[in-house]
């Protein structure tokens, strides 16, 4: 079985890695590839291509560390030039065919807002100030809500380095800048249309926004050095899927379970401290800022889940990432839900 990367002419490809000696190569039919148009350039006739295989040396792991690729037989230089251009392509398979990537993500956005994440008792109590203190609430929930936000462009450059698709990443690149207060002109016309002053938010990272709400609530440094165990499992457990599993898992966890939901899960607060006169629109920015910006943000994530949406394996992995995203900021809520139930006794809930 020759391996093809050892031809003269087919030294380009950064894949070519040896397998080990020791090392029995496994076949790798979860992923078929396309041919960037060389050959018939479809993944459809991949299978076409009688002289090649494709195997991995990690039978273990879905994450392919190293990969070569072998002819069985000798093949035409054109193809064995096209195989070594190959780039990894997840098949798409019938049933995945029967409804189209973007039907399938959208038909998760929409699910998502079905979740009790985002129609929890918490925030419906919050937007309708029916909490027993809603000033307390909205306090406590900085307090505790900052430990988890402060890190958002972790989350995000967590996935950035999951994506293979530079197009995909440049896209998420986008976001960070946006987190980080810089802006397209275009974006400040939009955002002074809805009375958010481009001073308030230039140059200004979003942490950095929430923590001004925060201080305008009455928190000092001090309270919010404070990380309870809570929010520090949250934090871990979703850096931890947006780390470790697969990269549809971690975008359905950021884009559908997380920026798909969060125009509308701070709806509730913007209601809350807009019935707190003493709270200026410049300290409570965060919050239309983020129902206004997330709407892009999450287009750009569907867009990109609906690039990896192409077969039945990529469709569930984007379905659990979004799910587990959501169970985790479910169960925050019920935690905050607790706490502002009876705010005597929050340092007992759990
Ligand atoms: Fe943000």
């Amino acid at each position: 079985m020759p391996l093809l990367g050892s031809a003269a002419t087919l030294t380009t490809r950064a894949t070519q890695a040896t397998i080990p000696a020791e090392t029995t190569p496994k076949p790798f039919s979860a992923l078929a590839f396309s041919l960037q148009g060389s050959v018939n350039g479809s993944v459809d006739t991949v299978s076409e291509i009688p002289a090649a295989r494709v195997y991995r040396n990690d039978a273990s792991s879905r994450n392919i560390v190293s990969r070569s690729i072998f002819a069985e037989k000798p093949v035409a230089p054109e193809i064995a030039q096209a195989l070594v251009n190959l780039r990894e392509f997840p098949v798409t398979n019938l049933k995945a065919r029967t409804q189209s990537p973007q039907a399938f993500v959208a038909e998760l956005a929409e699910q998502s807002l079905l979740h009790r994440a985002v129609n929890h008792p918490y925030l419906e109590a919050m937007g309708s100030g029916a909490l027993p203190d809603t000033r307390w609430a909205l306090a406590d929930f900085g307090q505790q809500y900052q430990c988890y936000s402060k890190d958002f462009p972790r989350y995000l450059t967590a996935v950035i380095s999951r994506l293979a698709d530079p197009g995909h990443r440049a896209g998420l690149m986008e976001n960070l800048s946006e987190e980080s207060g810089i802006y397209e002109a275009e974006e400040l016309t939009a955002l002074s249309e809805i009375g958010i002053k481009s001073e308030w938010i230039v140059g200004k990272p979003h942490p950095q926004l929430f923590d001004r709400f925060c201080k305008a609530m009455g928190l000092e440094d001090q309270d919010l050095s404070s990380e309870p165990d809570q929010i520090i499992c949250w934090r871990e457990m979703l850096i931890g899927l947006l780390s470790s599993g697969t990269p549809a898992e971690a975008v359905g966890a950021l884009g559908l379970g997380t920026e798909n939901i969060v125009s509308t899960i701070y709806k509730p607060f913007s209601r809350a401290v807009a019935a707190l006169p003493e709270l200026a629109a410049k300290d409570t920015v965060f919050f239309p800022l983020h129902t206004a910006v997330d709407d892009h943000h999450q287009e750009t994530l569907q867009g990109i889940a609906a690039d990896l949406a192409v077969n039945d394996a990529t469709r569930s992995e984007l379905r659990r990432g979004m799910l587990k995203a959501l169970a985790l900021r479910s169960v925050f809520w019920d935690w905050m839900y607790r706490r502002a139930l009876d705010p005597q006794n929050a340092d007992k809930a759990l």
